[in-house]
């Protein structure tokens, strides 16, 4: 489920996190793999100050590994900012990456003896990245779905986590970058939103047109094409004309082509693919 952001839900998101903060030591921030500047929040780098973040690359068994690489480069020259590819649906992945969240929390908060006091963390991220998920590999239960309320629950309860860290048992909800149209199509293409302003089929011929210009070789091996069609339009159409299905009077229906495509995607049938790099 994706919501919709309008001003009043950013300030209620932007107050929330605000009050919280002062709570936090370290600030857990989830991103889609595949889109890691387009699923961030442009606010949260100042929300959180000082405070060490770790980024947490999610849904990273759907995105190109090689750029996945580049982009933990990329964050990890920010002073104080940890970037860890994850794939929270994993089942024991989350045993790792507590280890690797408690060597964080070991090297920044040297002072601190984290038995006495633990290091409190709290996950924050836009809608459908995986908070849910990973919180609940991380407390290792089912934790209540938080629903897609643009802010943090009054009732903040922690949940103890080894290693000398506690956990706040609601994700901080944040909105994604709104108004660059790249972004707006990354987003969309991945499901992150959904009811924009963009059509559905506009957002397939984005996805076909990038799919074309930076993976020709896994549109030709899943189309099971032997050219690659000169552009997004005339994919699409070949979609439709092997996947789709024809409409009244053999017409292509495009929008049943453009659903296969980004199904296609979002399901990792087409392989890994990353919409953006940090270049
Ligand atoms: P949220 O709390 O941040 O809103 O996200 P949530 O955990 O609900 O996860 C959103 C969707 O992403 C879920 O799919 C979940 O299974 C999927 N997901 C989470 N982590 C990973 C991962 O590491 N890899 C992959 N491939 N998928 C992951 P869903 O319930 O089917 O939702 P939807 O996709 O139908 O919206």
């Amino acid at each position: 489920m994706a919501i919709q952001w309008y001003p009043g839900h950013m300030n209620k998101a932007r107050k929330k996190i605000k009050e919280s903060m002062p709570q936090i030591d370290i600030v857990i921030e989830v991103l889609d793999a595949r889109i890691p500047a387009s699923s961030e929040n442009p606010l949260l780098a100042e929300l959180r100050g000082k405070r060490p973040c770790i980024k947490l690359l999610n849904k990273s068994d759907l995105a190109d590994p090689v750029i996945t690489k580049a982009w933990r480069t990329h964050f990890e020259r920010e002073k104080g900012v940890k970037a860890i590819p994850v794939v929270a649906e994993k089942k024991g992945e989350a045993r790792q990456l507590i280890q690797k969240i408690a060597h964080v929390a070991k090297i920044e908060l040297t002072e601190r003896n984290l038995d006495l006091k633990p290091a409190r963390i709290m996950i924050l991220g836009i809608p459908n990245v995986g908070k849910s998920t990973l919180m609940n590999g991380l407390a290792g239960k089912i934790l209540a779905k938080v629903g897609n309320e643009p802010a943090v629950t009054k009732m903040q309860q922690v949940i103890r986590l080894d290693g000398g860290m506690s956990l706040f048992d609601t994700p901080g909800m944040l909105w994604p970058k709104i108004g660059d149209e790249d972004s707006g199509y990354r987003l969309a293409i991945t499901g992150a939103i959904k009811n924009t302003a963009i059509e559905f089929e506009d957002i397939a011929h984005y996805a076909a047109s990038y799919f074309l210009q930076s993976y020709p070789e896994l549109i030709l091996q899943r189309y099971k094409l032997k050219q690659l069609p000169s552009d997004g339009e005339t994919l699409l159409e070949e979609i439709g004309r092997r996947r789709g299905g024809l409409r009244a009077g053999g017409r292509i229906d495009m929008h049943n082509a453009s659903e296969v495509l980004l199904n296609d995607f979002r399901s990792g049938m087409l392989g890994r693919v990353s919409l953006e790099s940090p270049e």
